[in-house]
Formats: structure tokens, C-alpha cells, sequence
């Protein structure tokens, strides 16, 4: 058996209108309940070219620590993070989400975000890129949010 080590900064899945840039592998369990967050910025004030249509991420490193780059999320699209579970959405431009990234069903990380929608693999269930709430079942609650916070080009937990 080979042991992968990756650095968990770079395990990240970019999801964005149904396309999935697979990262790393499904994580089943863990917990990263908080607090209710958003946070914003002036990116589409910044002439960043991913304005236009949300199909591909660019590949921006994000700084030491932070779970993502602004960059790298587009609008109705998302970052999966693995560890922590997080997964953090731009449901209109400049403005970020994040929730715990463990479906509240059965556990499974979920895998995508497309067209505002947090997808989970494992059963089909669907929540808002807005605010967590169960769009499809199975599951019954939504994902509990996340705080985190714009700093520069990085999205960190705050
Ligand atoms: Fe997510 Fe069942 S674990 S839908």
C-alpha cells in the first residue's frame, strides 16, 4: 500500500457549472460546525476576467493558510475543501459562503457546486449555494454554516 501525503491547501475541488476538478478523494466523516457567516469583496470591481461565464476556476495558489483564493471561486460555483470540510460558494458576485462540507444525511463530503447548488454524491441531495438549506432530500437539514473572511486575494476561516 503506497501512503499519499498531499498538502491539504492543494486538495481542494473546484466545481463550477457541473464541471468537477477532482482534487483529492472523498473524506466520509468529521465536523466543522459554526457560525453563520459571509463575507465579500470587490472582485468583479477588480477586472478579473473569470467574470463572464462560470464554467472553468483559475488556478490561483491561495496564500499560506487560507482555504481557497478568491480567484478560484467562481459566481454560482464553489471550492470543496477536505480538511477542514468547507465548502465555500460565490452565489453572486463578490459575495462568499461557506458551510461544513459533511452532509447532514449520511456523512459523505459533498462533491460539487453547479449553477448555485451544493451537491452530495452520495444520495443526490441538494443545498443552496445561498445559505445551506436543503433544495433536494434526502437529507432533511440543511448544511450548518461556516465562518470565514476575505483577506486580499484568500478566503480564510475566521
Ligand atoms: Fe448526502 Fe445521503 S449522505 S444525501
Amino acid at each position: 500500500m503506497e501512503t499519499e501525503h498531499v498538502d491539504v491547501q492543494r486538495r481542494r475541488i473546484l466545481t463550477a457549472g457541473g464541471l468537477v476538478l477532482a482534487g483529492g478523494a472523498l473524506a466520509a466523516c468529521g465536523g466543522a460546525g459554526s457560525t453563520t457567516t459571509e463575507a465579500t469583496t470587490g472582485a468583479s470591481a477588480s477586472g478579473a476576467p473569470a467574470a463572464a461565464t462560470p464554467t472553468t476556476a483559475p488556478a490561483t495558489t491561495p496564500a499560506a493558510g487560507a482555504l481557497a483564493s478568491v480567484s478560484e471561486i467562481p459566481v454560482g460555483g464553489g471550492v470543496i475543501v477536505p480538511e477542514p470540510p468547507i465548502v465555500i460558494t460565490q452565489p453572486t458576485a463578490g459575495t462568499f459562503k461557506a458551510f461544513t462540507a459533511i452532509c447532514p444525511h449520511q456523512g459523505c463530503l459533498v462533491s460539487e457546486v453547479a449553477e448555485n447548488q451544493i451537491v452530495c454524491p452520495c444520495h443526490g441531495s441538494l443545498f443552496s449555494a445561498e445559505d445551506g438549506a436543503v433544495v433536494q432530500g434526502p437529507a432533511v437539514e440543511g448544511l450548518t454554516a461556516a465562518s470565514i473572511a476575505v483577506q486580499g486575494d484568500s478566503i480564510v476561516l475566521a
